[in-house]
């Protein structure tokens, strides 16, 4: 059998890109604010129901741009349970993680556990709508706005997602959007920054491109994150296509939860009403002592047979040697996200698992991996 990675990414039939090739070689303009990069930002933007959006090189440098842009400083409430680098970004541009637990049921930020967080220091709230679960954002926009706090978001797991019909990268100060090759929208590489304000908007692509404002004015500490033709080609060509990519994600969700749902110590997770997922991860938690066995012995048990799930986000970013000794991160004081931690393991899930590839993963599942 081949090997079943937990994802696989979705590309747009390579004789459709070569007439984007053909145009860049023509024109020989590569990068630096091109004819591709200008009009995938403004499709994306269009896409996603926002009004602007910057695209960057990665999601990594979109989050660093945010932060400056925001003016970001002291200390920022952030969730443990994500990818290492929202932590990482808040830590590199000087401030302070402070890691506050999450819900258990959307894994996403506790609201009800911010506020006792907040010091004379904070100036952000920094959630993660994780596995493309929507946080908690009216409450979360409450409590920035009674303490006068920024609200970020990172959003690299929610594109196109939607609540109440409404994209939720429209919410907060700021939202960034991950596409790398994992995403359930890919540029290879790639990531954005979306905003409703033309000045934010304005200001971010300076700090994109060194601080340069014109040929002889720099601005700010710019880095350099902005994006050549090729991808900006590739990413017009992707949207087309992206829809028909989540329709077949909710097929292959659908058919993981009417084959695991009821296994004893298995919980998996149902769609939030209201929301319009993306189906970029299928997460479930493992109850060794109902199950059987526990996470890791199933984890290791599917790879063994060449199925590579992953314990998506284990360990925690507060287990981390640059963070573990924040006095946020302490033994117990997350322990919603520490059992979280333990329990997950997220099955693969891409456009084009076919059922049969499907069923023998959930066959290992509901065996205890013993076929
Ligand atoms: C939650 C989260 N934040 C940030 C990132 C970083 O994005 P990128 O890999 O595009 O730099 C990722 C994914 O890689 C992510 O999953």
């Amino acid at each position: 059998m081949k090997p079943i990675y937990v994802t696989s990414p979705s590309l747009p039939p390579l004789a459709e890109f070569i007439p984007y090739l053909e145009k860049i070689w023509e024109s020989k303009w590569l990068t630096n604010n091109g004819q591709f990069n200008k009009q995938f930002e403004s499709a994306l933007a269009d896409y996603l129901g926002v009004k602007y959006v910057s695209y960057f090189t990665n999601g990594m440098s979109a989050l660093q741009a945010g932060l400056h842009a925001l003016r970001l400083s002291g200390e920022v409430i952030t969730t443990p349970f994500t990818f290492v680098a929202t932590t990482h970004a808040i830590h590199l541009h000087g401030c302070t993680p402070v890691f506050c637990d999450i819900e258990p049921d959307t894994f996403t930020l506790d609201p009800d556990k911010v506020e006792a967080l907040i010091t004379p220091r904070t100036t952000a709230i920094m959630p993660v709508h994780v596995y493309g679960n929507p946080c908690n954002h009216e409450q979360l926009q409450r409590i920035a706005d009674t303490y006068g706090l920024k609200l970020f978001y990172d959003a690299a797991h929610v594109f196109g997602v939607k609540k109440d019909g409404v994209s939720v990268c429209n919410w907060g100060d700021l939202s960034m959007l991950s596409f790398h090759a994992t995403k359930v929208f890919n540029t290879f590489e790639g990531g954005a920054l979306v905003t409703n304000d033309s000045a934010m908007k304005q200001r971010i692509d300076y700090l994109r491109n060194f601080g340069f404002k014109d040929e002889v004015t720099v601005v700010a500490p710019g880095m350099n994150g902005k994006v050549d033709e090729l991808r900006s080609a590739y990413g017009l060509l992707q949207l087309k296509y992206v829809d028909g990519e989540i329709a077949k994600r909710k097929k292959v969700a659908e058919h993981y939860r009417n084959h695991l749902q009821g296994v004893p110590g298995i919980k998996v997770l149902e769609d939030i009403p209201g929301v319009q997922h993306n189906y970029g991860y299928f997460p479930i938690l493992v109850d060794g002592k109902i199950y059987g066995i526990c996470r890791d012995q199933l984890y290791d048990r599917l790879k063994a047979a060449g199925i590579f799930s992953r314990r998506y986000f284990y360990p925690l970013c507060s287990q981390f040697s640059t963070y573990r000794g924040l006095p946020s991160a302490a033994a117990g004081r997350l322990p919603v996200a520490e059992a979280t931690a333990r329990a997950i393991l997220c099955l693969p899930i891409h456009a084009e698992l076919d059922e049969n590839t499907q069923d023998i993963i959930i066959n290992m599942v509901t065996s205890k991996g013993q076929l």
